[in-house]
């Protein structure tokens, strides 16, 4: 695979377009909806829901190259889609045990493909399959004044902490924002991040919670309604609903 420098400007539609990767941890196990295969393989009309978070990206002038992190049960379905969408640029690994350690490797294949430190690289959930293309835009751009770009909604309700199913505290809203992904780093920020989280056994739901603990600082902005992550089966429902407003050409 070639290599290229993460963090110019170029492009061959928007030539003020950023460069960069992708990682798509897609090694969960995703047991949640029954059955053998993992959500994020399923099909959502009339093809597996990964295939739709994948060409999103794909179609996206700023990415160059896209890691797609899988478990080893799932490595030859992934090839298989990858060929039938005859993705060149979609590079399969071996995921982890735990999303860290799949995004982690993944960071790792993009270092040995050529990508130096500096190079931007978006770590993204399999299971968002509405990622708008104008999201990653805005996370390059904010990227450029910060160490980490997060898109994140505002709840709209209380958040409680929890123990035993009692209410122990009720944090202010206003403080609160419900992270999403993409999620944007320079590759060796994000790799020094989860190999320390990692290390010290943090417990980390997504990238920006690791970046964020090292002491970067992490830029969250305005995320989208419509990037919603596919964790139930009502969340498969609305899927269906919400793909009738998506083109994929
Ligand atoms: O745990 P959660 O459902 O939030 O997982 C988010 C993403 O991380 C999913 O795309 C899942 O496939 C991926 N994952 C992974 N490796 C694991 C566990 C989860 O790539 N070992």
């Amino acid at each position: 695979m070639r290599s290229f420098p993460g963090a110019t400007r170029g492009g061959d539609d928007d030539p003020n377009a950023m460069r960069c990767a992708v990682i798509i941890p897609a090694a969960g196990s995703g047991t949640r909806f029954g059955g053998d295969l993992p959500k994020q393989f399923l099909p959502l009309g009339g093809r597996p829901l990964i295939a739709h978070t994948i060409g999103r990206f794909h179609r996206h002038p700023s990415v160059e190259r896209i890691v797609v992190c899988v478990s080893p049960d799932h490595l030859a379905t992934m090839q298989e889609i990858a060929d039938h969408f005859r993705w060149g640029n979609v590079k399969i690994v071996r995921g982890g045990e735990s999303r860290q350690e799949s995004v982690l490797r993944g960071a790792d294949s993009l270092v040995r493909g050529g990508l130096g430190d500096d190079s931007i690289v978006a770590a993204h959930d399999a299971v968002r399959p509405f990622v708008p293309a104008d999201l990653l835009d805005r996370l390059l751009e904010a990227l450029a004044h910060a160490d980490g770009a997060v898109p994140a909604t505002m709840p709209t309700d209380t958040i409680h902490r929890i123990d035993g199913g009692v209410v122990v505290e009720t944090p202010d809203r206003s403080l609160l924002a419900a992270a999403q992904t993409p999620q944007c780093f320079r590759l060796g920020v994000l790799q020094s991040a989860l190999a320390r989280a990692i290390e010290e056994g943090w417990p980390a739901t997504d990238e920006a919670a690791a970046v964020a603990r090292c002491g970067y600082r992490v830029r969250v902005i305005e995320g989208d309604p419509r990037n919603i992550k596919i964790t139930r089966p009502v969340d498969f429902e609305s899927a269906v609903r919400e793909l009738a407003n998506w083109s994929d050409e």
